[in-house]
């Protein structure tokens, strides 16, 4: 939600604190400061707007001496985006600063609390109860001051602390937020996510729930919420920088589209062995998988969409029943987990606060949770009692593109296995799924290489103000996936909706020119959908086919049209998928937005 970046060490903090926000600025874009100590006193330069308004203010960090900083980019929850409610925040003689990412949900009460005792506040944030209420509790102890401090506040949070009193150490800590730290040879340093400090150094600490770290120049301590030291192993990251970094793409979104192929061969490939599926990480025996009686997948925004893609195919392939939950509803609505039952949720970030705590729901009723997740070492992978990861990388963009195909191959690959054991799916259905799985990547990058035609059919749609995705069944499931890359980027307002559907209500908003984009590539349902098209065009509609190349009749109904290649019907959404992101990036290009950042959104959500 937020981005938290701090330097200790024997460089000047600014600037390197600059460069590692930059890395975070997908976390939130609203506000962005930075808090340093210059020898005497700390220093804070904080402002509304981008980060590059902040790399501005400090010449790139340099108006900022000092070689101990904390600094934050922000997504406002609470209070508007200001230059007083951006981050770090003072205590009131500004001898304690904090940047913080999550929700201290108890903070009108403690706010009451501090305002009944004298302190004062200035910005609308919970963040501040923090700067206050550590102040309350700091008598020369700052570790002591912390912890007192976790054992009063309530909700979500990463945190990074200087004390002006003590210039040499800085504190973090966090809980249900992510926080990483790391140790080089120039330094130690904190933040929410890996690419922020790989350029210094691959070795990192995974902090715990309330753990707190001291960190001073040259080396760092853990301790445990009641101030016991414990010591950690350090996790070696394998993947290279150039990961996080655009590549010369116009956008991360672009690259990361361009990387399916890849993201989609190293989620599937390590787990075919022997023309065999083998997902080790279930740790359950065929059998055990055998005797699953009913999947439970629970997730949020594109993740839920791949998951409703996952129940068509499981159902199909394995004949086990699956309900798929939106995460938000079903932590709360006390759903019915029955005996047999196994919870699958799915999160690139693995910190999606509504995921996790559907996780936590599961585990607590006593059901094992599978987590599909993309983050190594994240809350959910580590929550969660198996984990098949998504070898997709790390993705920036706030719109998901491979990771969503990545988590489409994972839940692919467990239904077929699911089909296998069960005994639907004989040898040769097996083959040949196997086969079509393994001609997914190239078909994905020959889509990708076309995409001139999707990019010249985009600019013509970039004054649209509504634009309509049906589809059936899984095309249905490609619908929602492919009606939300166009909104959240572009701002223009679609919906998804099954094809039958729309008849019942939705249709009535159809007029003369309306984009209404079918997606057909359901061998049994393509007649069905073809009606569709045609009750829309006779209502006005412009109707944009995406379809097999088999599927040549549908000129008759469409305007313009968009082939697939041939693939097993229950892996179209892979390649049906990529025009459609195609699609909503060339109009959000288009018309200006800002595409790997779009207004109002973050890429990690980690507050409900
Ligand atoms: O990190 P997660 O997969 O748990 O995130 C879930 C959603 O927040 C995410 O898919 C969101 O909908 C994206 N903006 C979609 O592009």
């Amino acid at each position: 939600m937020c981005g938290i970046v701090g330097y200790i060490g024997t460089k000047q903090a600014a600037p390197i604190i600059l460069d590692g926000l930059e890395k975070l600025e997908y976390r939130g874009y609203d506000s962005a400061g930075m808090a340093v100590y210059d020898g005497k006193k700390i220093n804070i330069t904080k402002s509304v707007g981008r980060l590059k308004v902040l790399e501005n203010l400090t010449h790139g960090g340099e108006t900022l001496p000092g070689v101990c900083g904390i600094g934050h980019t922000r997504w406002a929850t609470h209070g508007a985006p200001s230059d007083t409610n951006a981050h770090p925040h003072f205590n009131k003689d500004e001898t304690i600063t904090v940047v913080h990412n999550g929700i201290i949900e108890n903070y009108i009460h403690l706010r009451q609390m501090l305002t009944d005792k004298g302190y004062e506040f200035v910005s609308d944030t919970d963040t501040e109860v923090l700067a206050h209420l550590l102040d309350y509790y700091y008598k020369g102890n700052p570790l002591e001051a912390v912890t007192k401090v976790l054992h009063r506040v309530e909700g979500s949070y990463a945190l990074g602390i200087l004390f002006a009193d003590c210039p040499d150490q800085i504190f973090a800590t966090r809980k249900d937020s992510p926080l990483i730290v790391g140790q080089s040879k120039e330094g130690c340093f904190i933040a929410s996510d890996v690419p922020a400090i790989l350029k210094y150094t691959r070795k990192v600490y995974y902090v715990d729930n309330q753990e707190v770290v001291r960190l001073r120049a040259d080396h760092m301590h853990f301790y445990t919420v009641d101030e016991e030291e414990i010591q950690k192993e350090p996790v070696t990251i394998e993947w290279d920088a150039d990961a996080a970094e655009k590549a010369g793409y116009e956008h991360f979104m672009l690259k990361e589209m361009y990387e399916q192929p890849k993201t989609v061969t190293d989620t599937l490939m390590p787990r075919i062995k022997d023309d065999d599926i083998v997902i080790d990480e279930l740790n359950m025996t065929d059998g055990e998988l055998a005797a699953i009686r009913k999947i439970h997948i629970v997730a949020c925004g594109s993740a839920y969409h791949a998951g409703v893609t996952g129940k068509y195919v499981i159902e199909g392939l394995a004949r086990i029943p699956v309900e798929v939950d939106l995460a938000s509803e079903f932590r709360y609505r006390n759903p019915i987990l029955e005996e047999g039952a196994m919870v699958v949720v799915i999160s690139q970030s693995g910190e999606t606060a509504d995921t996790l705590a559907a996780l936590r729901e599961s585990k607590a009723r006593g059901f094992k949770v599978l987590g599909i997740v993309n983050v190594v070492g994240s809350s959910i992978a580590r929550e969660a009692d198996n984990v098949m990861y998504t070898w997709a990388g790390p993705e920036i963009a706030v719109a998901t593109t491979k990771a969503y195909s990545a988590q489409l191959i994972a839940l692919y690959l467990l239904a077929v296995k699911l089909g296998r054991v069960r005994g639907g799916i004989d040898d040769q259905m097996f083959s040949s799924l196997l086969a079509d799985l393994k001609c997914l990547p190239d078909q994905i990058e020959m889509l990708l290489n076309n995409k001139q035609k999707i990019q010249k059919f985009a600019n013509r749609y970039v004054g649209a103000r509504d634009v309509f995705f049906i589809g059936r069944g899984i095309d249905y499931a490609i619908s929602l996936e492919g009606s939300l890359k166009l909104k959240e980027i572009s701002y223009i307002h679609s919906e998804a909706y099954a094809a039958g559907e729309l008849k019942h209500g939705t249709i009535s908003l159809i007029e003369e020119g309306t984009l209404v984009a079918a997606v057909s590539t359901q061998p049994d349902l393509y007649a069905k959908t073809i009606s569709n098209m045609v009750e829309v065009k006779a209502r006005g509609a412009f109707v944009l086919a995406v379809t097999c190349e088999e599927n040549k009749a549908i000129e008759k109904a469409a305007d313009y049209v968009i082939y697939i290649p041939e693939t097993n019907p229950y892996f179209a959404n892979s390649l049906a998928i990529i025009p459609l992101q195609l699609f909503g990036y060339y109009v959000a290009v288009g018309k200006g937005c800002d595409v790997d950042k779009p207004r109002n959104l973050a890429k990690s959500v980690t507050v409900e």
